[in-house]
C-alpha cells in the first residue's frame, strides 16, 4: 500500500518520480506527490494533489526546475481524508519525508513533544516528519535512529534534509522497500515494478537498518553504523512484462497470460511427468510427516486456499483448514510441530498473512510459501518456498496469480498424495496429465469471449448477483464473486447451492444474474435442482457445466461448457469465464477496471 519512490544522480529527477509513481500507481491511488531537491542552495520544491498520478502530472507541467534528487508518493490513505493537505511529501523544518505504513502511536508522540500546535495535516506520517526535525541537527543517522526508536508501528521512510543537497536516507519496519543502483544513480522504490526500467538487480533493505542514497553509490548501515552488505537479487522480468502491450486493461493482458504462466509454474516442476519439488528446496518429509495443513491468506489467495482445501483433505485425508489471514492470531488457532502452514500470497508482502507466518513459526510449524514475488518478506521469512511463475501482476484485480496458485496447491497436493501412498504412479501421472491441460483449457475459453460479453452486459444492468455451486464449485464460485463485487461494484455474493434456501433465496428477484457452477458429475442432479430454485423465482441464470452435460429444458437463460472432462481440473477455464464475466462487466460500466475505488494492490496495514 502507498507507492514510494527515491531518485539522486544524473538523469532528470522529475521525470525519474514521475514514470516511477506511473508504475507504482497500483500501490495506491488516492493522490500522489513529489519533493525535489534543486541542488542550489536550500531550494525544495514540492507538489502533491489530490487524484491519480495523470493529476500530478499535469500540475507539474509548468514546474521550471533542474533537479537531480527527489522523492514521490502513491497514496492509499489511512489517517485522515484525501486532499492536497493530507497527499506526501510531508515537511517539517528541514525534513522532507514519504512514508507507507502506519505509526501506531502517533497521538502519544503529539502530546509527548507538543506537536498538535504545528500539524498541517491529519496523518500520522507529519508526525514523523515532525519528530525527525526535532532531532535533526547536523547528523541525519542520530536524528533518524532517535526517531525510529519512539515510533511504534509499521514503516518504510524515504527522507530528504534540506541542506543535505543530494542524499536521500531511507529506514523500514514490515512496510517493503528495496534500493538499485546503477551508472546513472541510485534508486528507492516500494518494489522493483519503478526501478525495472534502469537495472534488474536491486536488494530488499534490511529491516532496522539505515540506507544512504548517493549519485555514486548505495551505503547500509546497522543502527550501531557497523556497514552492511546486503544480498543482491536478480529480477528475471523486463519492463514489457508490467506494460499493457497493447491490451486496454492490465487485467484483460493478465487474464490472456495465463495459459502461460500455468506452463511456467507447472512445467519446471515435473521430472519424468511426475511433480518434483527437488529444484525448490522442498524435502519429502515436510509433506510427509505433517499431520494436518492449516492454509493462510488473504482475498483471492485465500479462495485459491480454499479450493486447495476442497482438492486436498479428500486426497490425503488429514484435516486441511483454511485460515483468513487477518482473523488467525485472534482465533488461537490449532497450530503445532505437526501443522504444515501453506501460505499464499501473490506479492508476499501482506502484512496480516506475514503475521499469520510469524505466528505458526512461534507455535513451532513448518511454513511452506506459495509467493510470486520473488524476495518478498513472506518469501524470506518462510521455511520453504514455491514460487509462482505468473510475472509482475499489476491490475489490482488478481487473475494470473490466482491460477498458479491453483496450479501450486494441486502439485503440492499431487505429490503428498503419491509420497503418503494415497496416489499410485500412474494415478499420479494421470493428475499431472490432466493438469498439464489446464493451459490448452484456458486458451479455448480465451477464443471464445463474445458469449461472456453478452452475459456481462445482463450482469452490468443488476445491483447484485450470485455465485452457487456445490463442492468444488463453491470454492471457485468465491472467487468469481470477489472478482465481480471488487471491480464493478455490484453486490455480489457466493453461496453453496443447497444452502440458498435457508435464507439467501430471499433475495432473489425477476432478473436477479444467478451464476450456477455445476462441474462436478457426482452432485449435478442436486445442484440443477438449486438452480431450478431461483429459476423458479425469476433468477437470470448463467449456467457452467462440463463439455457434454445433458442439460435441462428451460434450466438457463446463457449456457457455458468448459473443456474439461475430469470435475478436479475444471476450475481453471471456469475462472477464467469468471474472470472475463467481471471485466466485461467493469468494462462496460465505464469503471476504472485496473485501479477499483478503494483498493490497492498490495496490502502492507493491517
Ligand atoms: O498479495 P496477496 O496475494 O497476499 O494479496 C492478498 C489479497 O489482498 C489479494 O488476493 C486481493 O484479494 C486481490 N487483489 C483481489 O483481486
Amino acid at each position: 500500500m502507498c507507492g514510494i519512490i527515491g531518485y539522486t544522480g544524473h538523469l532528470d529527477a522529475l521525470k525519474v518520480l514521475l514514470q516511477g509513481l506511473e508504475q507504482l500507481e497500483y500501490r495506491g491511488y488516492d493522490s500522489a506527490g513529489i519533493a525535489l531537491l534543486s541542488g542550489k542552495g536550500d531550494d525544495k520544491f514540492l507538489i502533491k494533489k489530490a487524484g491519480p498520478v495523470a493529476t500530478l502530472k499535469d500540475a507539474c507541467e509548468k514546474l521550471d526546475v533542474e533537479s537531480h534528487c527527489g522523492i514521490g508518493h502513491t497514496r492509499w490513505a489511512t489517517h485522515g481524508g484525501v486532499n492536497d493537505t493530507n497527499a506526501h511529501p510531508h515537511i517539517a523544518g528541514k525534513v522532507t519525508l514519504i512514508h507507507n505504513g502506519i505509526i501506531e502511536n502517533y497521538h502519544n508522540i503529539i502530546e509527548k513533544f507538543g506537536f498538535r500546535d504545528s500539524l498541517v495535516s491529519e496523518t500520522d506520517t507529519e508526525v514523523a516528519a515532525r519528530l525527525l526535525d526535532y532531532y535533526y541537527s547536523k547528523d541525519p543517522y542520530e536524528a533518524i535512529r532517535k526517531t525510529i526508536r519512539e515510533i511504534t508501528g509499521s514503516y518504510a521512510f524515504c527522507i530528504m534534509f534540506e541542506d543535505i543537497h543530494d542524499k536521500i536516507f531511507c529506514v523500514r519496519n514490515v512496510s517493503p522497500m528495496v534500493a538499485a543502483h546503477m551508472k546513472d544513480g541510485s534508486f528507492v522504490a516500494s518494489d522493483v515494478t519503478a526501478v525495472i526500467p534502469y537495472t534488474n538487480r536491486y536488494f530488499v533493505i534490511p529491516e532496522y537498518q539505515i540506507v544512504t542514497l548517493t549519485k555514486e553509490e548505495i551505503f547500509v548501515q546497522d543502527l550501531e553504523g557497523h556497514p552492511v552488505s546486503p544480498e543482491i537479487l536478480e529480477v528475471n522480468w523486463n519492463i514489457e512484462a508490467a506494460q499493457k502491450n497493447g491490451f486496454p486493461h492490465y487485467m484483460l493482458k493478465e487474464i490472456h497470460e495465463q495459459p502461460e504462466a500455468l506452463r511456467n509454474t507447472i512445467t519446471p516442476r515435473l521430472k519424468d511427468g511426475l511433480p518434483d519439488f527437488s529444484e525448490d528446496g522442498i524435502p519429502d518429509e515436510v509433506l510427509a510427516e505433517c499431520e494436518k495443513i492449516s492454509i493462510v491468506a488473504c482475498g483471492t489467495a485465500m479462495y485459491a486456499g480454499m479450493v486447495g482445501k476442497a482438492l486436498i483433505e479428500p486426497i490425503i485425508k488429514i484435516p486441511v483448514s483454511v485460515n483468513i489471514a487477518s482473523e488467525f492470531r485472534y482465533e488461537s488457532p490449532l497450530v503445532d510441530e505437526k501443522t504444515l502452514v501453506l501460505i499464499v500470497s501473490q506479492s508476499g508482502e501482506t502484512i496480516d498473512t506475514l503475521a499469520a507466518l510469524r505466528l505458526s513459526k512461534e507455535c513451532g510449524a513448518k511454513v511452506l510459501s506459495i509467493v510470486n514475488v520473488k524476495g518478498s518478506t513472506i518469501a524470506r521469512e518462510s521455511d520453504y518456498v514455491f514460487y509462482t511463475h505468473a510475472g509482475p501482476e499489476i491490475a489490482v484485480a488478481s487473475t494470473k496469480a490466482y491460477m498458479v496458485q491453483l496450479a501450486s496447491l494441486y502439485l503440492i497436493g499431487c505429490r503428498m498424495a503419491m509420497i503418503r501412498g494415497k496416489f499410485t504412479e500412474n494415478t499420479a501421472r494421470d493428475f499431472i496429465s490432466r493438469l498439464s491441460g489446464a493451459s490448452t483449457a484456458v486458451e479455448k475459453i480465451l477464443e471464445h469471449k463474445e458469449q461472456i460479453k453478452t452475459a456481462a452486459s445482463v450482469v452490468a444492468k443488476a445491483k447484485d448477483a450470485f455465485f452457487v455451486g456445490r463442492g468444488l464449485d463453491y470454492a471457485f464460485s468465491l472467487e468469481g464473486s470477489l472478482k465481480l463485487k471488487e471491480i464493478s461494484y455490484i453486490h455480489a455474493e457466493a453461496y453453496a447451492a443447497g444452502e440458498l434456501k435457508h435464507g439467501t433465496i430471499a433475495l432473489i428477484e425477476e432478473n436477479t444474474p444467478v451464476v450456477a457452477l455445476a462441474t462436478q458429475d457426482h452432485i449435478y442432479g442436486k445442484t440443477i435442482s438449486n438452480i431450478r430454485e431461483v429459476r423458479a423465482r425469476g433468477a437470470f441464470v448463467i449456467l457452467i457445466t462440463k463439455t457434454g452435460a445433458e442439460i435441462p429444458e428451460d434450466i438457463c437463460d446463457i449456457h457455458f461448457a468448459v473443456p474439461m472432462s475430469h470435475d478436479r481440473f475444471t476450475v481453471f477455464p471456469v475462472a477464467a469465464i469468471l474472470q472475463l464475466l467481471a471485466y466485461y462487466t467493469s468494462d462496460m460500466k465505464g469503471l476504472n477496471v485496473d485501479k477499483p475505488r478503494n483498493l490497492a494492490k498490495s496490502v502492507t496495514v493491517e
